[in-house]
């Protein structure tokens, strides 16, 4: 091991990196981790000194509250490689505020932003090796927030620990997604964590999900709790519906999470000049649209799902198919986004960050 002190933060690498023991080919999403990772303590009341470690297995008492109150916050963020070499993060400030935003909700302490970017920096610096070059192939970085502290009252905690770790990864869904529209089960609730990547957000779709699984489809488009009449989001991304050639997506809420590459789309779709309407949108209004032939397309976005097209989907009883689109917008929106993430293209936004 080599010790470090850089940026006020304690670097510990590994001697020998596991590296070669890793088939990058038939890689599955989010099952092999790199050979660092980020961490943080909060205690007496402030965030202590990070440090980089080699990546190993936390020590935690069983009555940390993470294990009883969910108190967990977490990000998903990309790091890709261009043909010289070079390392890019998308947007990695966003990331930052929206885990933020998403630890106040919980009742988590704020992150010092410099602690986030130099920690971030210094661990993908160390990580390269694993950043593959080429279409899809990505490093995932998972920042993660959790309760700590040994206590099973039911109050917040005063001990967190914050995490990076990071998965080389390819894509989320191999192929076409196949989707139900929610009647029965809810996502999220007003005034409720919709908004926030709470750990407990996801865990709560896990039973609702299997069920549509078990009939062959892979994910849930979540409707509002009330009614069941507005589609929302997908839990693992938002969602975009194109009738004829107008770009439809629900407004984010506290029910829906400000996703990152939803807001990228939007901005693309402004820079092309391609119509979109940020209004709620009716499961009735888009049953009708399939029905009469205009709509076109549905595709998810998000960090670890990129852009993907989505094939049928079902609404109690009906099934509805998507035809391809020869100008697929979905292929459009993730070549144009793609091109940003591998510096492939002039980047107007300054969204590219260089590690
Ligand atoms: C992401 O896209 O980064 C997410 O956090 C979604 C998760 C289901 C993988």
């Amino acid at each position: 091991m080599n010790n470090a002190i850089i940026n006020n933060m304690e670097i510990t690498t590994v001697n020998e990196s596991k590296i070669n023991s890793v088939d990058f080919e038939s890689i599955a999403f989010g099952r092999e981790f790199t050979d660092h990772m980020f961490s943080c303590d909060f205690k007496d009341g402030k965030w202590q000194t990070p440090k980089i470690t080699p990546y190993q297995p936390l020590t935690l008492d069983p009555s940390a509250r993470v294990f009883h109150y969910g108190q967990a916050v977490f990000e998903g963020m990309k790091a890709f490689k261009d043909d010289m070499d070079d390392v890019w993060l998308f947007r990695p400030e966003d990331n930052f505020n929206r885990i933020n935003i998403s630890a106040k909700r919980l009742a988590i302490p704020e992150f010092p932003k410099e602690y986030f970017l130099n920690g971030l920096s210094a661990l993908i610096d160390l990580e390269r090796d694993w950043i593959k070059k080429g279409e899809g192939n990505a490093l995932y970085i998972r920042p993660f927030v959790i309760a700590t502290e040994p206590a099973i009252s039911a109050s917040p905690a005063n001990e967190f620990k914050f995490m990076i770790i990071c998965s080389p990864v390819k894509s989320y869904y191999k192929g076409k997604v196949s989707v139900v529209f929610a009647q029965d089960y809810s996502r999220s609730a007003n005034g409720g964590v919709g908004f926030a990547k709470a750990a407990g957000n996801y865990a709560a779709q896990f039973y609702p999900t299997s069920l549509v699984q078990k009939e062959g489809y892979q994910q849930i488009i979540w409707t509002d709790a009330n009614t069941h009449e507005y589609l929302e989001e997908a839990g693992t991304m938002n969602i975009f519906f194109r009738v004829n050639d107008t770009l439809l997506t629900a407004p984010t809420s506290d029910r829906i999470l400000d996703g990152i590459t939803r807001k990228s789309i939007i901005q693309l779709a402004k820079d092309n000049n391609v119509a979109v309407e940020v209004r709620p949108v009716s499961v009735k209004e888009i049953k009708e649209a399939a029905k009469n032939g205009s709509l076109k397309e549905i595709f998810g976005s998000g960090t670890a799902a990129a852009v993907s097209p989505i094939s049928d989907f079902k609404h109690g009883e009906e099934t509805f198919k998507l035809e391809e689109q020869e100008d697929s917008y979905a292929t459009f929106f993730k070549k144009k986004l793609t091109d940003i993430q591998y510096n492939r293209t002039e980047d107007k936004h300054a969204w590219r960050v260089k590690v």
